[in-house]
């Protein structure tokens, strides 16, 4: 297909979706660098194998942030149950199988005892959806807590809950059953807290106290609501707040939260989407490092690795008011053979721990390089392969930048790098890849990254600006408006410059590697790299997978 005659449409980066980034305005760069960065907006990603997506051209990619592709992308296992049972039935339109009874089995084995009920759905959407219904049929109340810049889904009512959405709907007014409480985050506090907390106070410290006052908010939610005469059936939100920017709560926040949700005797709904199977490194779900348990657990993405699968797990107690649930594709057989490979891979491959070691070494990598630009790194939050990285104005007053976190993802793009953005200031660098991203990876990640800072900080020596100072405008013409013209501009700095600057420091062999450059291309389309894909070894090939899958089978 030629790229160049078929209309643009937005796909790979979710910019345009559920981050929804606003991309600088190309109105200032001339007509090259415009072609260049549309291109770089428009990759059509055309295939993928474990960490890596390759686009029409055949441009490889470390995908750093599609945390959907949870075991890799097309893992064999996966594509090989998939296509053996496609190859069988695949419809299910309300009858059960076995391999629905195996994977309903194998998802509750993971959850505490309590959790014995799963509906298996076809998306995050639709689990938070049926997650509200049997949260208001148990408790016959209406209303719903909500954290700030909360996201749980597109379907309307999760539009309602989603906070995050609501700055995006025109003259959207936020509906009366929707309560919004605080992030129980330190770094930038939450403008929902007016309190200012001692100053003596730091780290540990801090973060409880402003895990107990985010609590606190939750309290007066339900106490709001009854004296309006109203009644709350839930409080949702993701055991750590990914959508809002990665961040990790106070152990406290949860043991308070969960004890006010209960004494007012209405339900917690955790959604898992982004954090549930294994991600977090030190549980399967998580929830679970908080020693608490939630009412009703909801998961979407990472079940299928790619294909639609969602799950709610509740109790016996919750479910049984409930009545009718009905669902044409939820449970079908295909969903199920998938499920139960995407399980498998993660135990047989040590997934866990794996996210675990490998999201260690990436937060340390992360720091040592903030040692090394702290004007616009700031803080770095996670859990195994889940990370976020502030992108700040200034080390002092950790001003969130988002004109520079967006212009760092494009160019990491540039340098076959993707990343997202996310936080409800837009300026959070995210990391969530596939759980097969290896060390390797993470060093490349960091020195794509550290290579992209050195060029901003290489090209404002350059262009005379005040060298001594450290503090980048990103609303000069280098950031603002000219993004294509930038990448064009550090890739050949990063030849020049920075090698004249300080060559122990030069990374331009990663561009080598990946990005057989034109030497002395000034123009700039030494971008148009086309490397062979070269595909990976897998641990389990295709025909040891079907093997595998034939455990889960009762034909007769
Ligand atoms: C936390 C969270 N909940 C729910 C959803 C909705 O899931 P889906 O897009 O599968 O409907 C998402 C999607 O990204 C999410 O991040």
């Amino acid at each position: 297909m030629d790229s160049t005659t078929t209309p643009m449409i937005p796909i790979n980066i979710r910019e345009s979706a559920l981050h929804l980034t606003s991309i600088p305005s190309t109105s200032k760069s001339n007509s090259d660098g415009s072609q260049q960065f549309e291109r770089l907006k428009d990759t059509r990603i055309a295939k993928a194998s474990k960490q890596y997506v390759f686009d029409e051209e055949g441009t490889k990619y470390l995908d750093c942030f599609n945390g959907v592709a949870h075991v890799g992308h097309c893992h064999p296992q996966v594509v090989a149950a998939a296509t053996t049972q496609m190859a069988r039935v695949c419809t299910s339109q309300g009858f059960k199988s076995t391999l629905l009874q195996n994977y309903v089995k194998r998802l509750a084995q993971t959850l505490p005892e309590s959790l014995d009920i799963v509906y298996v759905c076809n998306s995050g959407s639709e689990a938070n959806d049926l997650a509200l219904r049997l949260a208001r049929q148990f408790t016959e109340e209406e209303d719903i807590v909500v954290t700030e810049d909360a996201f749980h889904g597109n379907l309307g009512i999760l539009i309602d809950i989603s906070p995050k959405m609501h700055g995006y709907v025109p003259n959207y007014k936020c509906k009366d059953f929707v309560h919004i409480t605080p992030l129980p985050m330190s770094y930038n506090r939450s403008k929902l807290l007016a309190e200012e907390p001692p100053s003596d106070l730091k780290g540990d410290d801090l973060d409880q106290w402003v895990a107990n006052k985010c609590a606190d908010k939750v309290d007066q939610a339900f106490v709001e609501a009854k004296r309006k005469g109203r009644g709350i059936a839930a409080f949702i939100c993701e055991p750590c707040f990914i959508v809002s920017g990665v961040c990790i709560p106070h152990k406290s926040y949860f043991e308070r939260v969960y004890k006010t949700v209960h004494d007012h005797r209405a339900l917690v709904i955790a959604d898992e989407t982004q954090t549930g199977l294994g991600r977090t490194g030190d549980h399967f779900w998580g929830f679970q490092r908080y020693g608490v348990v939630p009412d009703i657990v909801t998961v979407g993405r990472p079940l299928g690795a790619g294909h639609p699968i969602g799950a709610v797990i509740t109790s016996t107690r919750v479910s049984k008011k409930l009545g009718a649930y009905f669902s044409t594709f939820g449970g079908n057989p295909v969903s199920c053979a998938i499920g139960l490979a995407v399980l498998d891979v993660i135990n047989n491959e040590n997934l866990m721990s794996s996210a675990r070691n490998v999201g260690k070494m990436l937060q340390d990598q992360l720091s040592e390089l903030r040692t090394k630009y702290p004007q616009w790194l700031g803080d770095i939050r996670g859990r195994g392969l889940v990370i976020g990285l502030e992108i700040v104005s200034d080390a002092e007053t950790k001003a969130p930048n988002s004109p520079l976190a967006v212009n760092i993802m494009y160019n990491l793009k540039a340098e076959k790098v993707l990343v997202g953005i996310s936080g409800k200031q837009k300026n959070v660098i995210f990391i969530s890849p596939p759980l097969c991203f290896t060390i390797e990876n993470s060093r490349r990640l960091i020195f794509a990254l550290d290579s992209v800072l050195a060029s901003y900080k290489a090209m404002m020596i350059a262009e005379g600006d005040d060298s001594e100072s450290d503090n980048l405008e990103v609303n000069d013409g280098l950031f603002n408006g000219c993004i294509a013209t930038s990448i064009m501009a550090s890739n050949r700095l990063k030849r020049t410059n920075l090698q004249r600057m300080n060559p122990a420091e030069n990374n331009c062999h990663l561009f080598a590697v990946e990005t057989p450059s034109k030497e002395g291309d000034e123009s700039g389309d030494g971008d148009s790299t086309s490397s062979p894909i070269i595909e990976e070894e897998w641990t389990h090939d295709a025909k040891k997978a079907r093997e595998e899958l034939e455990e889960y089978e009762d034909v007769d």
